[in-house]
């Protein structure tokens, strides 16, 4: 017998009886067909990849594990502390507390979580660079924290002489990003970080892109920039291994430099089989394969074979950079620190341009003024190509038509 599913408002019901798993695995390769794929080469607009092939291989034998209840998966919550030292090892603190979380904007929730429970002020106030992601938005709603956003400089990093001005009595913590979703810039830490110990103020360094970047540059021969533990008014660093760490999403990473942090926002868990636990994440059920798989993958691929993975985007990213300074009618918004790419043009709308790319298969992002491409470990010299050929018939179909 032959089962059909067509698309009508049967197949959107639970079938009372169940169906065969090759007619739904070919329904679903009909129903996926319009996602894109990393190996087109055509994702240039996001920060995450294809995961590697060991951690995809690692996370399915480890699917079951769940880090909600340590106490019957205490050997897979020793994994992640032992991840959590080796990621603290990459940011200059291997003593750092911390958990692997589902992403970037866990971890940044968690991090002003402990910020505002650290500080005691009622309804205080977080400073934010405009550049930063908008998971600081929904941590500050979620929080009950007053958001302020201040401007950049000429360089797209946070002015820390507004980050000054806009402190206020109910001031409890500074937000500095280690390279930002737009543009991949690297704020002025440092001196966000002298900002912080003066005024006796937490800072929270947002590294869930530059993570796993920015450690390499000084030995890649890119100017090295200060940004992690090493600076002693960091706190906590959000870093994400489902970006540039090729781990499969979910895996975010929260470190906290000092216990009292962690401790400040620790729940007791009432019924676990062992009694009372200690909770410091804001899930409960949490997956457990996914700390495995960073586990293996720190281990796999060592900081070498981190250190190859990020050269090789750089050189990217620098080929499809100079490539477009060669073009008449595009720019770049401003030298790339990292493997992100902002074009922006003076003579055509980057609108159009944007609407184009998609038209042609392209997944691009389109932020305000610019178009920004982003360089990841799936992306290919021949994707580079493409795209620019892409751009310059583009760019010759809009002026032909003015
Ligand atoms: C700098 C930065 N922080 C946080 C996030 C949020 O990460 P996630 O999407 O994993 O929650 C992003 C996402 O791109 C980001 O670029």
């Amino acid at each position: 017998m032959r089962i059909m599913l067509s698309n009508n408002s049967s197949t959107l019901s639970i079938p009372e009886h169940g169906l065969p798993q090759n007619v739904i695995l070919s329904e679903l390769e009909t129903k996926l067909e319009n996602d894109f794929g990393y190996a087109s080469g055509k994702i240039l607009s996001s920060m995450c990849t294809s995961p590697h092939r060991f951690a995809r291989q690692v996370h399915q034998k480890y699917i079951e594990k769940n880090l909600g209840d340590p106490s019957l998966f205490p050997a897979s919550a020793k994994l992640e502390q032992e991840t959590v030292t080796m990621l603290g090892s990459l940011l200059s603190n291997p003593s750092a507390l911390g958990s692997i979380v589902s992403g970037g904007t866990e971890a940044n929730i968690i991090a002003l979580w402990a910020a505002r429970n650290c500080s005691k002020i009622e309804h205080g106030q977080v400073i934010v660079p405009i550049s930063a992601h908008y998971s600081f938005d929904k941590a500050c709603d979620l929080l009950n924290l007053k958001l302020i956003k201040v401007n950049l400089n000429k360089n797209f990093q946070m002015d820390v002489k507004a980050a000054k001005r806009a402190l206020t009595p109910k001031t409890v913590a500074i937000v500095g990003v280690a390279g930002t979703t737009g543009l991949g810039v690297v704020d002025s830490i440092g001196e966000l970080s002298n900002l912080a110990l003066e005024n006796d103020l937490y800072l929270h360094v947002d590294a869930a892109f530059g993570g796993f970047v920015l450690p390499f540059l000084g030995n890649l021969g890119y100017a090295p920039l200060d940004f992690d533990f090493k600076l002693s008014g960091v706190c906590s660093i959000t870093v994400d291994p489902h970006k540039m760490g090729l781990a499969p999403v979910h895996a975010g990473g929260i470190l906290f430099r000092d216990s009292k942090f962690t401790e400040s926002i620790s729940m007791n868990v009432p019924y676990l089989s062992e009694g009372q636990q200690k909770q410091s994440t804001l899930l409960g059920t949490r997956s457990g394969a996914s700390a495995v798989t960073v586990w293996a993958l720190l281990k796999h691929l060592g900081r070498v074979g981190y250190q190859k993975i990020v050269k090789s985007c750089l050189e990217l990213t620098w080929t499809l950079a100079n490539e477009i300074q060669q073009i008449n009618d595009l720019q770049l918004v401003t030298k790339p620190t990292m493997n992100v790419v902002g074009v922006k043009s003076d003579t055509v709308d980057v609108n159009v341009v944007f609407q184009q790319l998609k038209k042609r298969g392209w997944g691009i992002s389109l932020f305000e003024g610019y178009l920004r491409i982003v360089i990841m470990p799936h992306t290919k010299l021949e994707h580079i190509k493409n795209l620019l050929e892409d751009l310059q018939e583009i760019l010759h179909s809009i002026k032909s038509e003015k």
